[in-house]
Formats: structure tokens, C-alpha cells, sequence
């Protein structure tokens, strides 16, 4: 047998005219399709199939159905058979599950859907009929939230009471191992007694695509923290996989051939009570791999409706990537300062919110406009770097005409041309960025060492913090050591402060011990030193100073370091200008090509040769 949840995928991502159009000479007719009907052998155009709908239908002999019944009916295969077939074509594996488990057997999450349901209608009877449930009442009221739509959403109230839905449940026949499993109930630490976890909360029922209960989110009615509760993650419920209100909007989003992408349950409830049924919103966040490929198998066309302060634009356009790379076509509301969706369409409107996404535009271009109102294609230096923030997304865009034509847009906006943004497109993201001092990142850190060199000499305070990262990076031992040497020989401290700067200390933690003795100044106690640190700074603070072999070199460590340190900044300017040479005029060029040769000028007086690879701890 085939699981439920895999016949709606299929009936879902499958192509009905496709399909159908393989035995029927289809032609379109508005948004449906005619041709004659193949079961009563009809001649004219009285067969129609909606791939809104996903059915077929002929209005002469009335047969009629969905996709597999096309199937079942006109090949004459059995009805998985035309599942699998249906399957084949979108390439959705289907797994059946083995034959001892009967076709009555249930799915193993069944008894928390069960459950869920049965505390979604306790939470409900709370909200309208009990006396706990007056303040809720009025909450409800005051945020213009109708009986009618509340229904419709189920909207329920948990009191803070502790006890009421436990025994409620306990009678329905619900055990507290299942209260518990379902996140209904959590028992504190240093308690025996199960709380609920949801209290004084208004309640909203998180459905499945198949509209089953599969958790809650709940709405503390007055101020406080979390504003928001939702139910724990769990094989049942996975926020990240999961879109608030897809069970509704699915069929919409067919219809009006466009998905809105709102933050929270308010948002989609508000617009829901409109009549905007075609909306979904991710619960608080960007929206993942699967939530984008949720929606797309729906539709194509997505709207983004964040905030559009700095935490809203950041999951705008990260969703827009998620979404491009799905092969979507994506579109930014920017709602007026301080709205969002549910308190715009509340005061103007499903008419209001169709004007607004009529002057929606689309992600990339909004991004590009971002950019340019912040002067970021102005100089040379911020315009390296706004490429590099427009690169990833042409990167993710998987339509080929999209991308071409966002291609075009970048070139235009940035002044370069198409060619190099296609060469630094193919030559896939940059593991390494040039510039001095950005940090790689921990993946690429840890692959480094990966296929580094000789492991160097386990240093037993580091590997008990866990810490790998630091000792990768280029010239990190050397900051170290510099330190170290500096704070056990404090007579070298004017010399060091003299040739580097704070901001020339890589590891985060060297770099604030080392202004904080700038602050502190030579002679300042350890104890001193500490006082102006976070935890993390005073156990290396503590590292450096338990380390005391090699201090009869310490002027040859400190020559050494420094040189480390200033060659290292001198090849980081080298290898930035060899990252905006491609993108600079010819103006820039010639300053660019100076700037460079007294770079290499300084390197070769530095002698960098001699300290190449210098390491004292090595
Ligand atoms: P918002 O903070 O924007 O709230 O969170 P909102 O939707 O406007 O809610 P109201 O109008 O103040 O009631 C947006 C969404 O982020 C998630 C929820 O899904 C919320 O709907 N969220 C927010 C959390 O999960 N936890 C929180 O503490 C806050
Ligand atoms: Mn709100």
C-alpha cells in the first residue's frame, strides 16, 4: 500500500494536463483545457480538464475525476498502479509500505493527531464557553478577530489553571505518556507533577497539509516573554517543514496562481478573514529548503510580505534565494513604516493589500535597489562587496531566464560587465575571501585542516574547549605567541602597541586581551586585565599567562611575530587588490597598480622571506 501523505504529494506535484494530454488532444480555454472526451468517444471539445482544480470532467457523459482516476479508468491499471505512473513522471519515489501491514493499519503518528485534535477542541470549549476564558474573549474581540474566522481557524484558549485539560484528557482516555509525547504536557525539573505547557496562552491549531493537528502555537494575551509558545519539535511536529495555513491556502494558491508569505498566525488569519485565502505563513522565520518547495508545489509565483526592518529583509531575502533556487518567481511587498500585513489589511483591506501587490517588486531588483540607495556601487571597495552579495542569489536562481535577465540588471546597476559577472559566477562561491581579516567561516576552517598539514602539537587547553578553528588560521600561533611573550615581558609592551593594531589580531579573544591592555596600560595586574573580559578571553588570558617556556627568546619571538603580523597584512591589501582590479576603471586601475607596487615595495623591505612559516611553538 501507498502512505496517504505520498498520494497527496504526487496528486499535488503531478502535471494533469500533461498527463491527460498524452490521450487526449488537449488545446487551452481560458485556464482550463478542451478536447473531445475519450470515454464516450465524443468528437467535439466537450472534455475539459482544470489544472487549477487537478480534475477532469466531460460535460456530455459526465465522467469525471482526478488524475489517477483518468488513469485507472482509461488503461485499465489497478490504482496504485496509476499512482506510480503519475509518480514516475514528477520524480516522487514511492515507497510502498510492506503488505503484512494491512490496508486498515494506520499511520504511527495517528494517536498524536488524535490527541492534538482532542486538546485543540478542550482549548476551544476554553475560549467560548468557559468563565477561565473571559479574558481570552475579549482579547479576541479587541484584536477584530470575528467568532466566524476564530471558527474557522480553530482558535482556542489554554487558562493557566494546571490541572483542567489533564484531567479532561485523562477521561477522554488520553495517558499523560501521550500528553507528554505530544508536547501537551512537561513535567519541571525538581517536580513530579506534569504542567501543561501551554498557560494563559490564546491558541492556534498548526495543521498539517492533510489539516491534521500537529501542533500548537500560543499567544501570551498581555505583555512578556516568549510572546509566543509553540509546540516542541518533534517526529510530529517540525516547524521547519511545516507552513501555517498551507492547508487552506492550497487550494487558493491554485486558484489565484500565487502564494503570500507572511510572518506570523495574526498575518495569515487576518488575511484569511479578508477573503485572501492564498497565504501561509513560515511561523517567525526565513522560510527553508522544504518550506519553498512546499509552496512551489502549488505555484510559482510567491510574494514576500516581511517586516521590512533589518531581521525582515534579512529572512526576505533569504527566502528569495530558497525560493529562486525552487524555480519561483518572487516578488517583495514593502508594506508603509510600521504595518504589517495584519494591521494594514485591517484597517485597508484585501483592496488595499491588491494595491500593494501591485507595486510589489520583484526580490532581486529589490535587493539591487537596497544597494544603490545605500551608495554600495558608488566606490570601488563597497562595490566588490555588494557583488559579492548579489553573486550568491544569481547563483540560486535556477531559471535560466531569470537569472539571464538578473545577470543584465546586476551589470547595469554594478557598471561591469556581463562577462566578468559570469566568470565569477562559474567560478562558484569564493572559499577564501581576500580581504584581511574576514573570517572564513568554520566549515571552510575545518576542511582546511582536514587536508592540512601535519597536525601540529595538540595544545591540551584548546583541545578540552573544543576549539579547532583558532589554530587554523594564518598566523594565529603567531599572535599567540606575541602575546604571550608581551605579558610575561611587559618592557616590550611600547614596542608591540607602536607596530600593531588591535584591529591586526585575528582570534577574537587575543584581539580583546590585546585592547584591553592597551586600556589597562603595561603594568596592570592580571587580576586588572580580567576585570574588562569575558569568560572566554580571561581562559586564554589564564592559558597565556600558565605558559611560560621560551621566554629567553622573547626578543626573537617578538621580531618574528611582528613581521608575521605586518606581512600578513600587507599580502591581505595584495590579495583585495587583486579582487577589485577586475571591476575597476581605468583610473582606478592606475591607482590600484600603485597602491600595489609599494605594497610589494614594503614586503620586500620587510624581508619577508627570512620569517616565512615562522612559528616559535612549531
Ligand atoms: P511577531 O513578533 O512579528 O508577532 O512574530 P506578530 O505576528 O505581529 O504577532 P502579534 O501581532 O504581536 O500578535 C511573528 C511570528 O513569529 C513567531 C510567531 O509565529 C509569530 O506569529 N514568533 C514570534 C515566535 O515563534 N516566538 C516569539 O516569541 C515571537
Ligand atoms: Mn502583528
Amino acid at each position: 500500500m501507498i502512505a496517504d501523505e505520498t498520494v497527496e504529494r504526487v496528486r499535488e506535484s503531478a502535471d494533469i494536463v500533461g498527463v491527460i494530454g498524452e490521450y487526449v488532444e488537449l488545446k487551452r480555454q481560458g485556464s482550463d483545457f478542451r478536447g473531445p472526451c475519450p470515454f464516450h468517444q465524443g468528437t467535439h471539445r466537450n472534455f475539459s480538464v482544470s489544472p487549477k482544480k487537478q480534475m477532469y470532467y466531460c460535460f456530455v457523459c459526465h465522467e469525471g475525476g482526478d488524475v489517477f482516476n483518468f488513469l485507472t479508468k482509461r488503461l485499465g491499471v489497478d490504482w496504485p498502479t496509476a499512482v506510480r505512473m503519475v509518480a514516475e513522471k514528477s520524480g516522487i519515489e514511492v515507497v510502498e509500505t510492506q503488505s503484512r501491514r494491512g490496508p486498515e493499519e494506520k499511520d504511527d503518528r495517528e494517536p498524536f493527531w488524535e490527541v492534538n485534535a482532542a486538546a485543540a477542541d478542550y482549548f476551544r470549549k476554553m475560549l467560548w464557553e468557559d468563565d477561565l476564558g473571559r479574558e481570552a474573549r475579549a482579547y479576541v474581540e479587541q484584536r477584530d478577530i470575528s467568532r466566524e474566522l476564530a471558527d474557522r481557524v480553530g482558535l482556542g484558549f489554554a487558562p493557566r489553571e494546571i490541572g483542567l485539560m489533564r484531567s479532561y484528557l485523562n477521561t477522554l482516555g488520553f495517558e499523560d505518556d501521550r500528553l507528554t509525547e505530544a508536547g501537551l504536557l512537561a513535567t519541571p525539573e525538581g517536580s513530579t507533577e506534569p504542567r501543561p505547557r501551554f498557560r494563559g496562552r490564546l491558541i492556534f491549531p498548526i495543521y498539517d497539509v492533510s489539516s491534521r493537528v500537529v501542533g500548537f502555537g500560543g499567544r501570551l494575551l498581555g505583555p512578556g516573554e516568549p510572546k509566543y509558545l509553540n509546540s516542541p519539535e518533534s517526529r510530529i511536529f517540525s516547524k521547519g517543514r511545516l507552513l501555517y495555513g498551507l492547508n487552506w491556502a492550497k487550494q487558493a494558491a491554485r486558484r489565484d496562481e500565487r502564494m503570500l508569505v507572511v510572518e506570523g498566525y495574526f498575518d495569515a488569519v487576518r488575511l484569511i478573514g479578508a477573503g485572501v485565502e492564498s497565504v501561509v505563513a513560515p511561523m517567525g522565520t526565513a522560510l527553508t529548503e522544504d518550506q519553498a518547495k512546499l509552496i512551489r508545489r502549488y505555484t510559482d509565483r510567491v510574494y514576500l510580505l516581511y517586516d521590512s526592518d533589518k531581521a525582515g529583509l534579512k529572512a526576505t531575502f533569504r527566502s528569495g534565494d530558497e525560493l529562486l533556487r525552487q524555480g519561483a518567481s518572487v516578488q517583495v511587498v514593502t508594506l508603509p513604516e510600521g504595518e504589517d500585513p495584519d494591521s494594514f489589511v485591517r484597517t485597508h483591506g484585501a483592496r488595499g493589500l491588491d494595491a500593494q501587490l501591485a507595486a510589489s517588486i520583484d526580490v532581486f531588483e529589490r535587493k539591487i535597489q537596497i544597494l544603490e540607495r545605500g551608495g554600495w556601487f558608488a566606490d570601488l571597495r563597497k562595490k566588490r562587496q555588494a557583488l559579492d552579495r548579489l553573486l550568491p542569489t544569481l547563483r540560486a536562481t535556477s531559471d535560466p531566464l531569470t537569472r539571464d535577465m538578473y545577470l543584465g540588471h546586476a551589470s547595469d546597476a554594478a557598471g561591469v560587465t556581463r562577462e566578468l559577472l559570469e566568470r565569477e559566477l562559474n567560478a562558484g562561491p569564493r572559499s577564501r575571501m581576500g580581504r584581511a581579516g574576514r573570517d572564513p567561516g568554520p566549515a571552510v576552517a575545518h576542511a582546511a585542516e582536514q587536508r592540512g598539514r601535519p597536525t601540529p602539537p595538540p595544545d591540551m587547553a584548546r583541545v578540552r574547549r573544543g576549539d579547532r578553528r583558532r589554530t587554523t588560521e594564518r598566523g594565529t600561533g603567531a599572535e599567540r605567541e606575541l602575546l604571550r611573550v608581551v605579558l610575561h615581558r611587559p618592557a616590550y609592551f611600547e614596542q608591540v602597541v607602536e607596530r600593531v593594531g588591535v584591529e591586526q589580531f585575528r582570534d577574537p579573544e587575543l584581539q580583546r586581551i590585546f585592547a584591553a591592555m592597551i586600556e589597562a596600560g603595561p603594568d596592570a595586574s592580571p587580576e586588572a586585565l580580567a576585570a574588562g573580559l569575558d569568560e572566554d578571553s580571561v581562559a586564554v588570558l589564564q592559558e597565556l599567562l600558565e605558559e611560560t617556556g621560551g621566554l629567553e627568546f622573547a626578543e626573537k619571538t617578538i621580531v618574528g611575530g611582528l613581521a608575521v603580523l605586518h606581512e600578513r597584512e600587507l599580502t591581505g591589501r595584495m590579495e583585495e587588490i587583486d579582487r577589485l582590479m577586475p571591476l575597476a576603471n581605468g583610473r582606478e586601475k592606475d591607482a590600484l597598480m600603485s597602491e600595489k607596487m609599494e605594497l610589494v615595495r614594503e614586503l620586500g623591505r620587510l624581508g619577508s622571506r627570512r620569517y616565512k612559516g615562522f612559528s616559535p611553538r612549531s
